[in-house]
């Protein structure tokens, strides 16, 4: 569905992102991981598995401004190390690149009386920050390659539409309220260069960010109507899809993927 098309996704060395990466790769896309944390051994199978190219950003020697590192991996919270990481990808990929999923995200559980500054800037500087300009410079990059399959997959959350029940995330749901409304503003000024914007927003996925409430499992299940939490695969479909010309008509969009939990 994807053959020959190259992708982009933040956060990919694991959970989440490390199954749209796999998902992408799957339906035939070459595909690139902006990340902190180094892949997992599953993002390391997919190169064989599915035919394609993969590459996962770290550099030997980056230099940030004045200040050389040694290592770094593509922080997409540092606008400085974001363009960095655009700028290799982009001559290792001749330019190349149809679909963009930031997905690179956050969470902290605190209560509203006790966040601090630093703790809400973290939040807005990766979840909301991060992912805007990691949008913009991918757009810039379909513009000048003039690809004809653009499409942009904003990852949101159930927790822009609802408050989360069981958690004390204030901070993060308006993190994902603001991806959510920014994806039509945005659509509607990409739409001009034929590249389509959407937001996935999952429910409870069993990922590292929701590996430390344990104690929240059993609960979380029964606020879904199919009585289960997501693996990261059950989430991978609605981006496949999103990336593929079966939702060309399909921009400024939100597709919640939740068990239904947002539903009843
Ligand atoms: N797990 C859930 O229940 C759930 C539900 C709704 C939405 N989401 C969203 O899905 C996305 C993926 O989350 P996940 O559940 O897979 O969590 P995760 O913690 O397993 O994955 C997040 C990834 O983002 C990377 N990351 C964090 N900060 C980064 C930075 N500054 N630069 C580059 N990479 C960075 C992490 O290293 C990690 O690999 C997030 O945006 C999250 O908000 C998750």
């Amino acid at each position: 569905m994807s053959k020959g098309r190259t992708a982009l996704v933040t956060g990919g060395a694991r959970g989440c992102g490390l199954a749209f990466a796999r998902g992408l790769a799957e339906a035939g896309a070459n595909v690139a991981v902006f990340d902190v944390v180094s892949p997992d051994d599953a993002f390391n199978a997919i190169e064989k598995d599915c035919g394609v190219r993969t590459a996962f950003y770290r550099y030997e020697n980056l230099r940030l401004g004045n200040r050389v590192t040694n290592w770094a991996r593509v922080d997409i919270s540092s606008q400085e190390s974001l363009e960095e990481g655009f700028t290799k990808f982009q001559m290792d990929f001749d330019n190349a690149l149809d679909i963009c999923v930031p997905c690179a995200g956050i969470n902290r559980h605190l209560p509203f009386l006790e966040f601090t500054y630093k703790d809400h800037q973290d939040l807005l500087s990766i979840n909301v920050l991060g992912l805007y300009f990691t949008a913009q410079l991918a757009a810039k990059q379909m513009i000048s390659n003039k690809t004809t399959h653009g499409s942009i997959i904003l990852v949101a959350s159930m927790a822009s539409h609802i408050a989360v029940r069981s958690q004390l995330c204030s901070a993060y749901c308006g993190t994902k309220g603001a991806v959510k409304s920014m994806c039509p503003a945005i659509a509607k000024e990409l739409a001009e260069y034929n590249i389509r914007v959407n937001t996935i927003s999952p429910g409870y996925v069993r990922t590292e960010m929701t590996a430390s409430f344990p104690h929240l499992l059993e609960g979380w299940k029964s606020e879904a109507m199919n009585g289960r939490i997501a693996d990261p695969e059950d989430i991978m479909g609605a981006c496949v899809f999103l990336a593929s010309d079966a939702s060309s008509y399909m921009t400024g969009s939100d597709i919640v993927v939740d068990g239904g939990v947002t539903r009843w």
